[in-house]
Protein backbone atom coordinates (compact mmCIF):
# COMPACT_ATOMS: atom_id res chain seq x y z
CA UNK A 1 0.00 0.00 0.00
CA UNK A 2 1.22 3.43 -0.71
CA UNK A 3 2.12 5.46 1.97
CA UNK A 4 0.59 9.30 2.98
CA UNK A 5 3.06 11.63 4.44
CA UNK A 6 1.56 14.55 5.38
CA UNK A 7 2.99 18.17 4.95
CA UNK A 8 2.15 20.36 8.08
CA UNK A 9 4.21 23.18 6.69
CA UNK A 10 0.94 25.02 6.06
CA UNK A 11 -0.54 24.86 9.51
CA UNK A 12 2.44 26.74 10.75
CA UNK A 13 1.78 29.20 7.41
CA UNK A 14 -1.01 30.22 9.03
CA UNK A 15 0.11 30.54 12.54
CA UNK A 16 3.24 32.59 11.36
CA UNK A 17 0.78 34.93 9.45
CA UNK A 18 -0.22 36.85 12.57
CA UNK A 19 2.36 35.03 14.87
CA UNK A 20 -0.56 33.76 17.14
CA UNK A 21 0.10 30.80 19.22
CA UNK A 22 -2.53 28.66 16.97
CA UNK A 23 -3.36 26.39 15.12
CA UNK A 24 -1.33 24.34 17.35
CA UNK A 25 0.98 21.90 15.36
CA UNK A 26 0.91 19.23 18.18
CA UNK A 27 -2.81 18.90 17.62
CA UNK A 28 -2.20 19.10 13.87
CA UNK A 29 0.31 15.82 14.73
CA UNK A 30 -1.64 14.33 16.92
CA UNK A 31 -4.99 13.54 14.73
CA UNK A 32 -2.70 13.69 11.56
CA UNK A 33 -1.81 10.82 12.44
CA UNK A 34 -4.98 9.40 13.81
CA UNK A 35 -6.11 9.67 10.79
CA UNK A 36 -3.88 7.77 9.00
CA UNK A 37 -0.98 9.52 8.04
CA UNK A 38 2.34 7.27 8.03
CA UNK A 39 4.56 10.22 8.25
CA UNK A 40 4.58 14.09 9.12
CA UNK A 41 6.48 16.06 6.93
CA UNK A 42 7.83 19.45 7.69
CA UNK A 43 10.29 21.93 6.17
CA UNK A 44 12.30 24.08 7.96
CA UNK A 45 12.63 26.95 5.71
CA UNK A 46 16.26 29.31 6.34
CA UNK A 47 13.78 32.17 5.98
CA UNK A 48 11.64 30.08 8.92
CA UNK A 49 8.54 31.75 7.03
CA UNK A 50 6.62 28.92 8.52
CA UNK A 51 7.75 25.94 10.44
CA UNK A 52 9.69 26.77 13.19
CA UNK A 53 12.60 24.95 15.02
CA UNK A 54 10.46 24.66 17.80
CA UNK A 55 7.98 23.00 15.83
CA UNK A 56 10.44 20.29 14.93
CA UNK A 57 11.45 19.65 18.20
CA UNK A 58 8.01 19.35 19.46
CA UNK A 59 7.47 17.06 16.45
CA UNK A 60 10.51 15.03 17.53
CA UNK A 61 9.29 14.41 20.77
CA UNK A 62 5.48 13.61 19.86
CA UNK A 63 5.77 11.61 16.81
CA UNK A 64 4.56 8.04 16.36
CA UNK A 65 5.08 7.64 13.11
CA UNK A 66 8.03 8.81 11.27
CA UNK A 67 9.29 12.41 10.96
CA UNK A 68 10.70 13.75 7.54
CA UNK A 69 12.78 16.53 7.62
CA UNK A 70 12.95 18.73 4.49
CA UNK A 71 15.95 21.00 4.20
CA UNK A 72 18.27 22.67 1.95
CA UNK A 73 21.41 21.21 2.08
CA UNK A 74 23.13 24.15 4.30
CA UNK A 75 25.88 23.43 7.30
CA UNK A 76 23.31 25.13 9.11
CA UNK A 77 20.24 22.17 8.29
CA UNK A 78 23.09 19.47 8.64
CA UNK A 79 23.46 20.87 12.47
CA UNK A 80 19.94 20.80 13.26
CA UNK A 81 19.58 17.26 11.51
CA UNK A 82 22.14 15.62 13.26
CA UNK A 83 20.66 17.09 16.64
CA UNK A 84 17.44 16.34 16.08
CA UNK A 85 17.54 13.10 14.23
CA UNK A 86 14.47 12.39 12.26
CA UNK A 87 14.13 9.06 10.76
CA UNK A 88 13.51 10.89 7.04
CA UNK A 89 15.38 13.56 5.49
CA UNK A 90 14.37 15.00 2.15
CA UNK A 91 17.44 17.14 0.46
CA UNK A 92 15.60 19.94 -1.18
CA UNK A 93 16.79 23.06 -3.03
CA UNK A 94 16.01 26.37 -1.80
CA UNK A 95 15.17 30.08 -2.65
CA UNK A 96 14.20 32.69 -0.89
CA UNK A 97 12.10 34.28 -3.91
CA UNK A 98 9.82 30.84 -4.56
CA UNK A 99 6.68 30.69 -3.35
CA UNK A 100 7.42 26.67 -2.91
CA UNK A 101 9.79 24.42 -3.62
CA UNK A 102 10.03 24.93 -7.67
CA UNK A 103 11.76 22.14 -8.67
CA UNK A 104 14.13 19.17 -7.86
CA UNK A 105 18.18 19.45 -7.54
CA UNK A 106 20.28 20.07 -9.72
CA UNK A 107 22.70 16.97 -8.37
CA UNK A 108 25.15 17.38 -11.53
CA UNK A 109 25.83 20.85 -10.51
CA UNK A 110 25.95 20.62 -6.99
CA UNK A 111 27.39 17.04 -7.09
CA UNK A 112 30.30 17.71 -4.69
CA UNK A 113 28.93 19.63 -2.53
CA UNK A 114 26.05 16.91 -2.66
CA UNK A 115 28.04 14.08 -1.08
CA UNK A 116 29.88 16.67 1.45
CA UNK A 117 26.22 16.64 2.95
CA UNK A 118 25.33 12.96 2.67
CA UNK A 119 28.54 12.40 4.47
CA UNK A 120 27.79 15.27 7.09
CA UNK A 121 24.10 13.74 7.61
CA UNK A 122 25.22 9.91 8.17
CA UNK A 123 25.60 11.09 11.91
CA UNK A 124 21.39 11.78 12.12
CA UNK A 125 20.86 7.79 11.04
CA UNK A 126 17.91 9.32 9.43
CA UNK A 127 17.12 7.30 5.54
CA UNK A 128 18.31 10.23 2.91
CA UNK A 129 16.34 11.25 -0.09
CA UNK A 130 16.72 13.40 -2.77
CA UNK A 131 14.18 15.83 -4.25
CA UNK A 132 14.72 15.53 -8.21
CA UNK A 133 12.64 15.75 -11.14
CA UNK A 134 11.46 12.25 -12.98
CA UNK A 135 14.62 12.16 -15.08
CA UNK A 136 16.93 9.06 -15.34
CA UNK A 137 20.12 11.02 -15.22
CA UNK A 138 19.23 12.62 -11.89
CA UNK A 139 18.58 9.52 -10.83
CA UNK A 140 21.84 7.90 -11.45
CA UNK A 141 23.68 10.20 -9.86
CA UNK A 142 21.12 9.97 -6.81
CA UNK A 143 22.32 6.43 -7.05
CA UNK A 144 26.09 7.73 -7.01
CA UNK A 145 25.87 9.87 -4.11
CA UNK A 146 24.36 6.46 -1.80
CA UNK A 147 21.43 8.12 -0.60
CA UNK A 148 18.55 5.62 0.52
CA UNK A 149 15.55 7.19 -1.51
CA UNK A 150 14.52 9.92 -4.05
CA UNK A 151 11.41 12.25 -4.07
CA UNK A 152 9.81 12.49 -7.53
CA UNK A 153 8.85 15.90 -8.42
CA UNK A 154 5.57 15.96 -9.36
CA UNK A 155 4.63 19.60 -9.83
CA UNK A 156 5.00 19.73 -13.50
CA UNK A 157 2.42 16.64 -13.52
CA UNK A 158 0.15 18.98 -11.40
CA UNK A 159 0.26 21.75 -12.94
CA UNK A 160 0.24 20.06 -16.54
CA UNK A 161 -2.93 20.62 -18.80
CA UNK A 162 -4.98 17.36 -20.24
CA UNK A 163 -2.80 17.69 -23.41
CA UNK A 164 0.35 17.18 -22.01
CA UNK A 165 0.08 15.26 -18.62
CA UNK A 166 0.13 11.75 -19.87
CA UNK A 167 3.55 13.32 -21.10
CA UNK A 168 4.63 13.99 -17.40
CA UNK A 169 3.04 11.15 -16.37
CA UNK A 170 4.97 8.76 -18.34
CA UNK A 171 8.43 10.08 -16.95
CA UNK A 172 7.25 9.75 -13.33
CA UNK A 173 6.48 6.21 -14.63
CA UNK A 174 10.00 5.14 -16.36
CA UNK A 175 11.72 7.05 -13.60
CA UNK A 176 10.17 4.73 -10.49
CA UNK A 177 11.05 1.77 -12.77
CA UNK A 178 14.75 2.64 -12.89
CA UNK A 179 15.04 4.23 -9.63
CA UNK A 180 13.60 0.96 -8.29
CA UNK A 181 16.23 -1.30 -10.72
CA UNK A 182 18.78 0.85 -8.81
CA UNK A 183 17.82 -0.16 -5.25
CA UNK A 184 16.31 3.23 -4.23
CA UNK A 185 13.21 3.87 -2.19
CA UNK A 186 10.62 5.98 -4.56
CA UNK A 187 8.77 8.69 -3.18
CA UNK A 188 6.85 11.41 -4.77
CA UNK A 189 5.32 14.32 -3.93
CA UNK A 190 4.84 18.73 -5.00
CA UNK A 191 1.38 19.81 -6.25
CA UNK A 192 -0.42 16.55 -4.99
CA UNK A 193 -4.05 17.13 -5.03
CA UNK A 194 -7.66 15.49 -4.63
CA UNK A 195 -8.19 14.97 -8.41
CA UNK A 196 -4.51 14.34 -9.34
CA UNK A 197 -3.43 11.93 -6.58
CA UNK A 198 -4.62 8.60 -8.02
CA UNK A 199 -2.37 8.06 -10.75
CA UNK A 200 0.48 8.66 -9.02
CA UNK A 201 -0.69 6.58 -6.44
CA UNK A 202 -1.16 3.36 -9.19
CA UNK A 203 2.62 3.33 -10.03
CA UNK A 204 4.60 0.52 -9.58
CA UNK A 205 7.22 1.12 -6.68
CA UNK A 206 5.65 3.68 -4.96
CA UNK A 207 6.49 4.24 -1.48
CA UNK A 208 4.97 7.06 -0.14
CA UNK A 209 3.53 10.58 -1.18
CA UNK A 210 4.03 13.62 0.31
CA UNK A 211 1.05 15.83 0.44
CA UNK A 212 0.89 19.29 2.01
CA UNK A 213 -1.17 22.65 0.44
CA UNK A 214 -4.11 20.47 -0.84
CA UNK A 215 -4.97 18.54 2.59
CA UNK A 216 -4.45 22.04 4.81
CA UNK A 217 -6.98 23.43 2.27
CA UNK A 218 -9.64 20.97 2.07
CA UNK A 219 -9.20 20.95 5.74
CA UNK A 220 -10.86 24.56 5.66
CA UNK A 221 -14.09 22.92 4.50
CA UNK A 222 -13.76 19.24 6.28
CA UNK A 223 -11.34 19.58 9.10
CA UNK A 224 -8.26 17.90 9.26
CA UNK A 225 -8.77 14.28 10.13
CA UNK A 226 -11.43 14.10 7.12
CA UNK A 227 -9.24 15.95 4.95
CA UNK A 228 -6.20 13.33 5.71
CA UNK A 229 -8.71 10.40 5.53
CA UNK A 230 -10.38 11.41 2.20
CA UNK A 231 -6.35 11.48 0.64
CA UNK A 232 -6.22 8.38 1.98
CA UNK A 233 -9.07 6.64 0.91
CA UNK A 234 -8.12 7.81 -2.41
CA UNK A 235 -4.29 6.37 -2.50
CA UNK A 236 -5.78 3.52 -1.13
CA UNK A 237 -8.88 2.92 -3.78
CA UNK A 238 -6.09 3.85 -6.60
N1 LIG B 1 7.61 17.26 -1.35
C1 LIG B 1 8.53 18.25 -1.33
C2 LIG B 1 9.96 17.90 -1.50
C3 LIG B 1 8.14 19.60 -1.11
O1 LIG B 1 9.06 20.56 -1.09
C4 LIG B 1 6.78 19.88 -0.88
C5 LIG B 1 6.37 21.28 -0.59
O2 LIG B 1 6.89 21.68 0.63
C6 LIG B 1 5.87 18.81 -0.90
C7 LIG B 1 6.31 17.51 -1.16
C8 LIG B 1 4.42 19.03 -0.65
O3 LIG B 1 3.91 19.78 -1.70
P1 LIG B 1 2.41 20.29 -1.64
O4 LIG B 1 2.33 21.26 -0.48
O5 LIG B 1 2.21 20.95 -2.97
O6 LIG B 1 1.53 19.11 -1.42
Amino acid sequence: MVKLGVNLDHVATIRQQRYTPYPDMLTAIKISEESGADSITMHLREDRRHIQFEDIKIARKNINTKLNLEMAPTNEMCRIANQVKPDFICLVPEKRQELTTEGGLDIKKNFNSLKSVVSKLQESKALISLFIEPDLSSIKLAKDLKVDAIELHTGKYAEAGVSNKEVYLNQIKTASEYANKLSLVVNAGHGLDYTNVKEIARINYMEELNIGHSIIAESIFLGLAEAIKKMKNLIESS
